[in-house]
């Protein structure tokens, strides 16, 4: 009896110890729930059951799986995604986001996985270049960073902003935009699904993407770093993007 109670104890105070190794506080005991705007193709998009996978989704199973949380996945606009991790209504933005000086100051990132630039898409036969964006009615999704620098150099007259990317190329195809200024992974994937479209590169900087964590989850940011630089070492995220690119 004084032995079992003893060895009681000592599974208990082992137990006590592994969840506190684990030290991960997040808004659900057990889960991670992250926000995303599944509009974009490669990395989060629904399928037809209407599930939301990608390259994005796909790291951070695995992620999840290493770190002993289960991945919840709550799909929106990609500025409401933006805004849940920054009021802490989501553990962290996984949603294609670039890592940028500004957005430093709301979110802790994680290491960056992958870098992309920005690229222009437009119906075949227009003539549009970087050179003469200028002239053009650019189409953007709210919040990202074609809608920033697109604004920021041309003004907002020249710029629609729209909450998602489905409604972005219905802009284009219905010719109530010229051009849409995006993440060039992304355009690709929209063009091969939109017959008529092409696209011409820009010369805005490369892009950084990585996951944005609610500010001040210092634990939780060390131990999504430790297990995704686990998958990039081990080639697992390199399959993983060369899956989905090649699809
Ligand atoms: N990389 C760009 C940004 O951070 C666009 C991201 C858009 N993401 C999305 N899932 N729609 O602003």
């Amino acid at each position: 009896m004084k032995k079992g109670f003893a060895v009681l104890c000592a599974l208990l105070m082992l137990f006590a110890l592994s969840a506190q190794a684990e030290g991960l506080t997040t808004i659900e005991a057990g889960k991670l729930i992250i926000s995303t705007s599944p509009d974009f193709p490669p990395f989060e998009y629904t399928d037809d059951n209407d599930d939301i996978i990608g390259i994005e989704p796909e790291i951070m199973t695995l992620i999840c799986e290493k770190i002993g949380l289960e991945l919840e996945i709550m799909p929106m606009d990609f500025d409401s995604a933006l805004l849940a991790a920054q009021q802490g209504k989501s553990d962290a933005v996984v949603s294609g986001v670039t890592v940028r000086e500004d957005r430093k100051l709301v979110f802790d990132f994680t290491d960056s996985y992958i870098s992309i630039v920005q690229a222009i898409v437009f119906k075949e036969g227009a003539d549009i270049t970087m050179d003469n964006l200028g002239d053009q009615t650019i189409g953007v999704q709210r919040g990202t960073t074609g809608h920033i620098y697109t604004e920021d150099d041309f003004g907002e007259d020249h710029v629609v902003a729209y909450d998602t990317y489905s409604l972005v190329f219905q802009a284009l195809l219905n010719d109530q935009v010229d051009c849409i200024v995006m993440d060039d992974a992304v355009a690709k994937a929209y063009i091969a699904l939109n017959p008529g479209l092409t696209m011409a590169p820009t010369t805005y900087e490369v892009e950084d993407y990585a996951f944005g964590i609610t500010k001040g989850n210092t634990a939780l940011v060390e131990a999504v770093n430790s297990a995704l630089n686990e998958l990039m070492a081990d080639g697992t995220v390199q399959a993983i993007v060369d899956k989905y690119m090649a699809e």
